[in-house]
């Protein structure tokens, strides 16, 4: 199989928000990472939530990587990982680069900071880059997000988790001019209900931002999501079964068509 690596030559850097807190970006961020090393892609998961140390919490790791030495310019990204489900490569595992929790290290480093970890990022030698932002819209969030290639925005079915995906991709669009971000609707009860949420966010975009984000389907609420972020375990190892799981590894391959029609694009454009 032809990996994105070999097609573009450099990796695809997809960044995860939505602007509020608590809608499942880790839990996406984790399991999407999982999902797309499945299809044989070498997948790196930056932490970008600012010192929280989410992913790692998520993954029940003490050890996550050091995001520092990167910054810093001690070290490169290949080497400031750590190895998750067998790390980059093997079936189902991915590498992990964050800072230890509490440090607040990405935070300090500004948004220069956030300039320098994505032209760290591009320079290796994964497939893709999956970025979990913080939630918020503030100036670094917004940073890391306008710098990555693609944006997913992860909403719930809660109608504040509507305004602030609204805002999010308001904020994001006047930065990324052009960009259409993908969607997904996590917790929703059902197809109707994800098409729901995802239907009024792409109306308020459409009319107000001239903007259609492209919604790639939803992930149910789904109580082995619980289990598995309680457990600190990835929910693919735990429970590659549940319906959560299965609605995710959907999601990936969507997600990676779409990243692959927009690079031939890219590249297209770039031979004229
Ligand atoms: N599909 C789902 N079904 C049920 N529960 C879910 C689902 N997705 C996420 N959750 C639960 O929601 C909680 C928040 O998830 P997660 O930490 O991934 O959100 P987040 O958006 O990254 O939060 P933050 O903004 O704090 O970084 C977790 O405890 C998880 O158990
Ligand atoms: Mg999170």
């Amino acid at each position: 199989m032809t990996s994105l690596k070999d097609a573009f030559g450099f990796p695809v850097v997809t960044a995860i928000g939505s602007g509020k807190g608590g809608t499942g970006k880790t839990l996406i961020a984790v399991s999407l990472a999982q999902a797309l090393a499945h299809t044989g892609e070498r997948v790196l998961l930056c932490d970008g939530d600012l010192g929280l140390a989410n992913a790692a919490l998520h993954l029940g790791l003490s050890h996550s990587g050091d995001m520092a030495a990167v910054l810093s310019g001690r070290t490169t990204v290949e080497k400031a990982t750590v190895p998750v489900a067998g790390g980059a490569g093997a079936r189902g595992g991915f590498d992990l680069l964050a800072a230890p929790a509490g440090s607040g290290v990405l935070a300090d480093a500004g948004q220069q900071g956030a300039r320098q970890l994505l032209i760290s990022l591009r320079m290796t030698g994964y497939d893709r880059v999956i970025v979990d932002l913080a939630a918020g819209v503030d100036a670094m969030v917004l940073s890391l997000a306008a710098g990555a290639d693609e944006n997913l925005l992860v909403m719930t079915p809660d109608p504040a988790a509507l305004t602030d995906t609204y805002a999010f991709t308001k904020r994001l669009a006047k930065i990324a001019v052009g960009r259409r971000p993908s969607l997904l609707v996590n917790m929703a009860v059902g197809e109707q209900e994800g098409r729901r949420a995802s239907g009024a966010l792409i109306a308020s975009a459409r009319t107000f931002l001239k903007l259609e984000p492209d919604y790639l389907g939803f992930v149910p609420r789904d109580p082995h999501a619980m289990v598995a972020v309680k457990r600190q375990t990835p929910l693919m190892t735990l429970y590659p079964q549940s319906a959560a799981a299965k609605a995710i590894s959907d999601i990936a391959e969507r997600l990676k068509a779409r990243s692959s029609a927009a690079k031939a694009a890219a590249k297209r454009a770039q031979a004229r």
